[in-house]
């Protein structure tokens, strides 16, 4: 930390009004992070309102008018287009932009940051901005990059199943909305989701691209390559959003380079940063979102076990609560690297 020991920060949250900027809020408070101002911002229509912050409510400011001068850290959670017009003009005024939206997160002069994968790159920020990682690939990360250092990945097959909160507010009102009036033998009036989601699956997050993949699946592609610094790594993904409030779900396998037994992969997890390994072979003895994940920092793994079709194939069962590691916490994180980086 150098002589930034006791240096204070002025750390403006935008979005705050949303499921990933009030969690902000409240990990900032929860570890202490060295908030010297603290400005929540919004659009037009939630200013003047206020949010909780460390037990006081401030008042929400409106980020059009907004003057970033005096910002050291901008947190930034209110969608790719917010933070393609904002995110460069608090960068300008001197800011180091933690940017949660997948604007920036492919630009090769803009990091892209896990903070247990690869916390050196945060340092290198030419334009200021830091990208933080789509939640899915966020999670997977976090339990297979040390496998990859150990071991060598070649290829990840991966089938995710993504709760509802990772669409932000609206998605949450609109599961809670559906259950409740399918239950009361009503119709569930999709609006937020193309099609119904309460009581169903749906194998469609983001656009879908001319590839046949939808941009959620070539994110996991394109952020794993970038953040593993390996462009030769393989990713076949499919991406599903499931009736889940919070915490999503990962069946991965991973084919590796040299061979990982079960009992391997399981001792190099139970050390590794920010990963809790829960693989007992009886009834619960495994993550799910809602009693390992849900409100909880760390990326949960289990179902640990070698693949019966490939000699150097593993299989894992990876769950996370998208909001905090896959959003919220890790931004703090990197906010935590900036600081004691300077
Ligand atoms: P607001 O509540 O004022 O619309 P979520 O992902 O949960 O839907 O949250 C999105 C967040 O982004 C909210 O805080 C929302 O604020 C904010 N937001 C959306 N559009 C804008 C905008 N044009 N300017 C500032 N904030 C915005």
């Amino acid at each position: 930390m150098n002589d930034s020991n006791n240096r204070r920060f002025n750390v403006a949250v935008v979005g705050a009004t949303g499921a990933v900027g009030e969690t902000m809020l409240s990990i900032l408070a929860e570890r202490n992070f060295p908030v010297g101002k603290l400005v929540p911002l919004a659009s037009e229509r939630s200013a003047g309102g206020t949010v909780g912050y460390r037990g006081e409510e401030y008042v929400i400011e409106d980020l059009a008018g907004f003057d970033p001068t005096g910002i050291d850290i901008a947190l930034f959670s209110a969608g790719g287009g917010v933070s393609k017009e904002y995110a460069p003009k608090f960068a300008a005024a001197g800011a180091v932009v933690i940017d949660n939206s997948s604007a920036f997160r492919y630009d090769d002069d803009v990091p892209l940051v896990v903070s247990e994968v690869n916390p050196e790159a945060a340092k290198l920020r030419p334009r200021g901005i830091i990208a933080n990682p789509n939640c899915s690939t966020m999670q997977m990360l976090v339990a297979l990059a040390p496998i990859h250092r150990a071991y060598g990945i070649e290829r990840i097959n991966v089938a995710t199943y993504q709760s509802v909160s990772g669409a932000g507010r609206s998605a949450l009102e609109e599961l809670a909305r559906q259950t409740g009036a399918l239950l009361a033998f009503q119709d569930a009036d999709p609006r937020r989701f193309p099609v119904q989601i309460a009581f169903n699956l749906i194998p469609h997050i983001d656009d879908f691209l001319d590839n046949g993949f939808t941009k959620e699946e070539m994110k996991l592609v394109w952020e794993t390559r970038k953040i593993l610094g390996d462009e030769s790594i393989q990713v076949n993904p499919t991406a599903v959003r499931v009736p889940v409030f919070y915490g999503h779900s990962e069946a991965v396998n991973v084919e590796t380079r040299e061979k990982v037994s079960a009992a391997q992969a399981r001792a190099l997890l139970a050390s590794a940063p920010g990963v809790k390994v829960v693989d007992e072979r009886k009834p619960g003895g495994y993550p799910t979102p809602v009693t390992h994940a849900s409100g909880h920092d760390a990326v949960f793994v289990g179902r640990i076990r070698e693949d019966l079709s490939h000699p150097r194939g593993l299989n894992l069962w990876i769950v996370s609560d998208n909001i905090r590691k896959g959003a919220a916490l890790n931004a703090v994180q990197v906010a935590e690297l900036v600081a004691a980086g300077g």
